[in-house]
């Protein structure tokens, strides 16, 4: 994966400011940063759906820029804010999925169940999207979005809102995934996770990359990864004042 000096820019402001790097099979990166950082921005570009203003991005040989389909077909993607098809079972959604990525009946239904399984959604299964609680609509997104067994996988925030047991299980898929030789890019504010999770980190702010580098790396600088994203969003003197005004 190679992205080479993107840079968009929304009403004239730059969302992005040339961001390069590069991601291989095997790697886990996590993608940091502030709120309005450009994580969004950025993986919506990676996928394709969004054009940059300039630069370039190949995933896994497929070119976001030219051709985002290609690039649709080896990916599988969960939004930030997840939207389903809240009139439909979880059954349907499954099998329109499945027939959309042209997966075989027998595949389909063996990952299907395994999959299901692991995020307890079993009791579910016959009932409609729109009645689900927000972390299982998370859940069903998930399912949809790994059944083809994509190459790469772009979470954007994907642990917010699962619960433990959840959480535990997209770590080990994340986990796998590298370890199959995938590659997985998502985004964070929790630092920890990123820290056990990721090979690489991509540290955004304001649209710029402020630091890349393996997690040692990016560890080893400043007492941690928290310690620096608090003072790159400007906030570790803010919170020491809170702080002292609390106790
Ligand atoms: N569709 C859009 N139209 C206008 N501005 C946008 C749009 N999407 C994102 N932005 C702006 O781009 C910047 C980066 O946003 P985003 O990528 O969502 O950041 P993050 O995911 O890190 O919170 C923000 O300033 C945001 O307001
Ligand atoms: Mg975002």
């Amino acid at each position: 994966m190679i992205v080479d000096s993107v840079t968009k820019k929304f009403s004239g402001k730059k969302a992005l400011d040339s961001v390069s790097f590069t991601a291989g099979p095997g790697e886990v990166v996590g993608l940091l940063g502030p709120n309005g950082s450009g994580k969004s921005t950025l993986m919506r570009i990676m996928l394709g759906f969004l054009k940059p203003d300039s630069g370039h991005v190949m995933v896994a040989g497929a070119d976001s820029t030219e051709d985002s389909m290609a690039v649709r077909r080896i990916s599988g993607y969960v939004p930030e804010t997840v939207e389903l098809y809240e009139s439909l079972t979880l059954r349907e959604l499954f099998s329109l999925v499945a027939r959309v990525r042209g997966l075989g009946s027998k595949y389909a239904l063996d990952r299907l169940n395994a999959l299901v399984d692991a995020f307890e959604l079993v009791k579910y299964v016959d009932t409609l999207i729109g009645a689900l609680s927000k972390g299982n609509k998370q859940k069903v997104a998930l399912v949809a979005a790994i059944l083809h067994n994509p190459k790469v996988l772009f979470l954007d925030e994907p642990l917010t809102g699962l619960d433990a047991f959840s959480a535990r299980v997209l770590k080990g898929i994340i986990r796998s995934k590298a370890s199959e030789g995938g590659t997985v890019i998502f985004s964070t504010h929790v630092m920890e996770i990123a820290e056990k999770l990721c090979n690489k980190i991509v540290l955004l702010d304001g649209g710029r990359i402020v630091i890349y580098g393996t997690v040692k790396q990016v560890a080893s600088v400043a007492g941690g990864l928290e310690e620096l994203m608090l003072h790159i969003s400007g906030r570790a003197s803010e919170i020491e004042e809170i702080l002292r005004a609390l106790s």
